[in-house]
């Protein structure tokens, strides 16, 4: 899986498409390939960074006016040249790029070679090409479409013929699929970015759909050929929002955008003087929320620990029970969920397999299924009866950053328009919403003290360990502390309960281990120092993140980071930023590629 992108007009193909290529880079992948239709079809993949495909592109004369790309994350089969996509069949006529997984390939590849195929690749996509060529007769969205009935698992396909040139196919299950044709040419992507510079009105595939896309125009069917009725969506974020503003690195700016993307979050849905939020989305099933008597929150990676504050906040001013859990181990239980159960999936891209799978259980077990999703018009934000979009504008850094914030405000907001339904007063829904509508101001402000972590960040960044302790709302922030550095800067680190310590992990503690304590002036404060004692007595070096005004803990503290006061319940959103900043400093100073760590992809889309 990775990135897709192909193109059929009257234009060279190849440069359209490593454009392509490269804005959706950011997904993560390993490698890449392309093919371009000229007189004969002409195969380019290359292992490594995208300039590598540029170079071999540039030595070819890759003419043509139509084609395909891909950048691959490997799932199936080593990072090799040979298992980049595209693919062919045996007789170079069909290619394809594919994102997701052949679960029965193992079975087609067995029958296909009964029939006197040969395969180059160990992957299970260049199976598709030879079983598309097999039911091959002229027309390719044909045999795309009796091929696919014949796959189980999961797919974001594009296909392309020499013997049916002009012509790209695309079929989607479980994988994103995006067409455009804007006067110039025909476009497919698996994501909206990599053609945002050639056309905003885009048409997003549903699963089980093929379309059929030319230089001047679509068809989209489902596997067996009834047409389907398509409707054209107006992308809203500009090239220049994909960018990255002048930044070094997307990271970095999107940390700096919190205080924009909050206030996106929080545009339109505080009623400071009733003390209430309007979430538009959740309007037609206010009275069934107003019933709603246990909230399960499913979500993956970061947007988990956006839940497990959510989960505190609604708990305490709403009332009702929540649980937090992963998508990944609820997808595959036997959850119980009652009539009065709302299901709450949280995901930045829309796309996580697991939340998909999550979300798909609790559906079938009659949860009313809402969504807290950044990308619109993403699987997720389809597939839930009800949403609220978290307005954070494009997350391309692969660690997650403005994405976990506008959740959390946004989950703050929920708490507030569950709370009041319920039993939260005016002056408590007042002082929320009061809170709320400051937050942008104070991230303003948090953002202000970055050289100080810079400063932290170039004495801690050769430690090879590192703790992260809080309590209560502090909690799954120092999960987050912990889980961002190790993405970025690939040292261990591990996130704990405060109070968690003294049964295991202060063991560990000595002069060269560190922690990083989230410490704000909350109700919980005086607990928390005991347990920063407990560290100092054992001479770990400690960097607390305090409220303003505390200055008590730069006795106790070797570094302390400040953020500014707020309700105990939003302290998050600010205590998270000194910590997403010394991931990215670190990582930048050990020379990381923080906007793409090894390993990594920013949307998961398979299990
Ligand atoms: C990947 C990303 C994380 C993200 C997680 C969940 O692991 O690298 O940054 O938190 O997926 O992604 P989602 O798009 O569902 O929020």
């Amino acid at each position: 899986m990775c990135g897709i992108i192909g193109y059929t007009g009257d234009k060279q193909a190849a440069p359209i498409l490593l454009e392509g290529l490269r804005r959706e880079a950011y997904r993560g992948y390993d490698s890449s390939g392309m093919v371009v239709f000229g007189t004969s079809p002409k195969l380019v993949r290359a292992v490594g960074k995208l300039e590598e495909l540029e170079q071999k592109v540039a030595t070819l004369s890759m003419d043509g006016i139509f084609g395909i790309g891909h950048s691959r994350w490997a799932t199936h089969g080593e990072v090799t040249e040979v298992n980049a996509h595209p693919h062919a069949d045996c007789k170079s006529n069909v290619f394809v790029v594919h994102n997701g997984i052949v679960e029965n390939y193992r079975e087609l590849r067995t029958k296909l070679k009964e029939k006197g195929h040969a395969f180059s690749s160990d992957t299970d996509t260049e199976i598709l090409a030879h079983l598309i060529e097999h039911f091959f007769e002229g027309k390719l969205e044909e045999a795309v479409r009796k091929a696919m009935r014949l796959v189980r698992g999961t797919y974001g396909l594009l296909v392309a013929a020499a013997q049916d040139p002009g012509k790209l196919v695309a079929a989607r299950l479980s994988s994103p699929l995006v067409i455009a044709v804007n006067g110039t040419g025909g476009f497919v992507a698996s994501d909206p970015a990599a053609i945002i510079t050639h056309t905003k009105k885009v048409v997003f595939l549903e699963d089980g759909e093929v379309a059929t896309v030319t230089a001047d125009g679509f068809t989209v069917t489902d596997l067996e050929n009834n047409v389907k009725d398509k409707e054209i969506t107006e992308l809203e974020w500009s090239v220049e929002e994909a960018q990255k503003g002048g930044r070094p690195h997307f990271m970095l700016k999107e940390i700096e955008e919190q205080p924009e993307s909050l206030q996106n979050a929080l545009r339109g849905r505080l009623l400071v003087e009733e003390g209430k939020a309007k979430l538009g989305g959740l309007e037609p099933f206010a009275e069934r929320l107003r019933s709603t008597d246990r909230l399960i929150i499913t979500a993956m990676g970061t947007a988990s620990l956006a839940a497990m504050v959510g989960e505190y906040m609604i708990e305490e001013y709403a009332g009702i029970p929540v649980e937090v859990e992963n998508a990944a181990e609820f997808r595959y239980r036997k959850p119980v969920i009652g009539k009065n159960t709302a299901f709450l999936a949280i995901s930045q891209s829309g796309e996580t397999a697991d939340t998909l799978a999550a979300l798909a259980e609790a559906k079938e077990k009659g949860a009313l299924t809402l969504g807290l999703i950044n990308v619109i018009g993403s699987t997720l934000a389809r597939q839930v009866q009800a949403g609220i979009y978290n307005h954070a504008g494009p997350e391309i850094g692969v660690a997650s950053t403005k994405a976990f914030t506008s959740q959390v405000a946004v989950l703050a907001l929920l708490a507030l328009f569950f709370g009041r339904q319920r039993s939260l007063s005016l002056v408590q829904g007042r002082r929320i919403a009061e809170a709320l509508s400051a937050l942008p101001g104070l991230v303003q402000k948090t953002l202000e003290s970055a050289s100080a972590v810079e400063k932290v960040a170039e004495k801690y960044k050769d430690a090879s360990d590192f703790f992260f302790i809080g309590r209560k709302y502090s909690y799954p922030v120092a999960l987050e502390g912990a889980l961002k550095l190790k993405e970025i800067t690939y040292i261990h680190a591990e996130g704990y309960g405060a109070g968690e310590m003294k049964h295991g992990p202060i063991a560990l503690i000595d002069e060269k281990f560190p922690t990083v304590a989230v410490v704000p002036s909350d109700s919980v404060y005086e607990k928390t120092l005991s347990n920063i004692q407990e560290i100092k007595a054992r001479r770990g070096p400690i960097i607390a993140v305090a409220s303003e005004g505390n200055n008590e803990i730069e006795e106790i503290a070797d570094d302390v980071l400040y953020i500014p006061k707020t309700l105990e319940m939003l302290t998050p959103i600010l205590s998270v930023i000194p910590l997403q900043l010394l991931a990215y400093y670190i990582g930048v100073k050990k020379g990381r590629d923080v906007d793409k760590p090894r390993n990594l992809a920013k949307s998961v889309t398979v299990e």
